[in-house]
C-alpha cells in the first residue's frame, strides 16, 4: 500500500547549538507561527506554565531537553555539587504543571543518569543525560506509532471520530496519541472524519487540532463543547478518541476538562470511548482517580483570554479547573504503544506490562 507520509510541524527539540530547548509556541497557534529557543531556568518553566509547549508527552520530551540545558550550565565541577544543582532543577521544573505525570517521569529519567554515574566527571555525565533526553524523544516517535496503528485497527473507513483537546503531532513528536490513528489513516488512505470540541477555555480543539487536521488535509468539522450530545444523537459519531495526562492504576484517566463530559454522552449513545497514550502516562503509583492532582488555573482564562474584548465583568468569580478524571466505568479501552487494554485494567495493564495489579 502507498504510504504519503505526512509532515510534521517540529514542535520541540534541541536547538542547533544543542544549548537551548527550541519550541513551536503553541500558544500563538493558528495564526501566528513562532519558534522559540529557551535555555534559562524561569523561561523553561514558563513555556509549560503558560502552555506554549503542552500535551502530556510534549511536556516530558522538553523537560527532558530542559533538564539537560540547565545541567550544561552548570559551573560545578564536583559530583556531589553537581547532582544538587540537578536535583533543584528537577524539582523546579517539576513543580511547572501537576497533572501530566509525564512531566515527572521524563525529569526523573534523565536525572537518574545523573544519580547513576558517582564515579565519573562532569562532562561525561552531561553528555549521557543528553543521550537519554534524545533517546525519550525517539521513543516517543515510535510509541506514537504503535498507538496510531492499534487505535487505527479499532474503526473502519467512513468512520466519524469525535476527539476533545489536543493529542495530536503537536502534543507528542509524530503522529499523537488520539489524533495518531486519524493521521495513519490519512497516510493510508483510509477516509475518516474528526469531530474537534472546540475545548474551553483555551480551545486547544479550536486553535490546534482543527489546524493540524486541516494542515494535513484530514477531513474535519469543529464544534463547540455543547454540540456534542447532540453530533451523538445524529449517528455521526462511532468512536471517541481522547489523550491523556495521567492514568492511575484501576484505569481512572485525567484528561482535559470536559472529557468526562464525553465519556458520559458516548455511554448514554452507546459510543465506544477510548483513551490513548503511551506507557509513560500510566502512573502506577496513584490507585484511582481521586489521587490525581487537578491543576487549577487563573479564572482569567474564561474571562479574557482569546477574546478581542472580556466576555464577563472582571468582578466575576471563576473556577478553571484544567483537567478532569474519567471513571475507569466510562471507558471502553486504553490503548498503549504495547497493546490495547480492556477492562479490568488493573488486570489487563498487569498483563500488558507486566507489573504486579498493586504496587
Ligand atoms: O492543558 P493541555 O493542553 O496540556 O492539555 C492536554 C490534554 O489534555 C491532552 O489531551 C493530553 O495531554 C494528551 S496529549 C497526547
Amino acid at each position: 500500500m502507498e504510504l504519503k507520509r505526512i509532515t510534521h510541524a517540529e514542535n520541540v527539540r534541541l536547538s542547533d547549538s544543542g544549548r537551548a530547548v527550541r519550541i513551536l509556541d503553541q500558544s500563538r497557534l493558528p495564526n501566528e507561527t513562532v519558534y522559540l529557543e529557551l535555555s534559562q531556568a524561569e523561561d523553561l518553566y514558563e513555556a509549560i506554565a503558560s502552555l506554549r509547549v503542552r500535551g502530556a508527552p510534549a511536556i516530558g520530551i522538553f523537560a527532558g531537553y530542559a533538564l539537560y540545558v540547565l545541567a550544561l550550565q552548570s559551573q560545578e565541577t564536583q559530583y556531589g555539587p553537581f547532582l544538587e544543582a540537578c536535583r533543584r532543577n528537577r524539582d523546579y521544573l517539576n513543580s511547572s504543571r501537576p497533572t501530566a505525570v509525564n512531566l515527572r517521569h521524563m525529569l526523573d529519567r534523565v536525572l537518574a543518569v545523573a544519580e547513576s554515574m558517582p564515579c565519573a566527571d562532569v562532562p561525561s555525565i552531561q553528555a549521557a543525560m543528553g543521550q537519554a533526553a534524545r533517546a525519550i524523544h525517539q521513543e516517543d516517535i515510535a510509541m506514537c506509532t504503535a498507538i496510531s496503528e492499534y487505535g487505527l485497527s479499532l474503526v473502519k473507513a467512513g468512520d466519524g471520530i469525535l476527539t476533545h483537546c489536543n493529542a495530536g503531532p503537536l502534543a507528542t513528536s509524530r503522529y499523537g496519541t488520539g489524533l495518531g490513528p486519524l493521521f495513519l489513516a490519512k497516510e493510508r488512505g483510509i477516509p475518516l472524519h474528526a469531530w474537534c470540541d472546540e475545548t474551553r477555555p483555551l480551545l486547544q480543539g479550536a486553535r490546534l487540532t482543527a489546524y493540524e487536521l486541516q494542515q494535513a488535509g484530514i477531513d474535519c468539522t469543529l464544534i463547540c463543547d455543547n454540540m456534542a450530545s447532540l453530533v451523538m444523537k445524529e449517528g455521526k459519531i462511532n468512536a471517541c478518541f481522547v489523550g491523556c495526562d495521567r492514568v492511575a492504576r484501576n484505569g481512572d484517566t485525567a484528561n482535559k476538562i470536559g472529557t468526562s463530559g464525553v465519556a458520559i454522552l458516548a455511554k448514554h449513545y452507546g459510543i465506544p470511548f477510548y483513551v490513548l497514550g503511551p506507557s509513560s502516562t500510566i502512573d502506577f503509583t496513584c490507585p484511582d482517580g481521586d489521587h490525581i492532582p487537578i491543576e487549577l488555573r487563573d479564572g482569567g482564562e474564561l474571562k479574557e483570554k482569546f477574546f478581542s474584548a472580556p466576555v464577563a465583568l472582571p468582578q466575576v468569580k471563576c473556577y478553571n479547573p484544567a483537567f478532569d478524571v474519567t471513571d475507569h466505568s466510562l471507558i471502553t479501552a486504553i490503548v498503549t504503544e504495547k497493546g490495547i487494554c480492556y477492562p479490568p485494567f488493573e488486570q489487563s495493564f498487569a498483563q500488558v506490562f507486566g507489573r504486579p495489579e498493586k504496587e
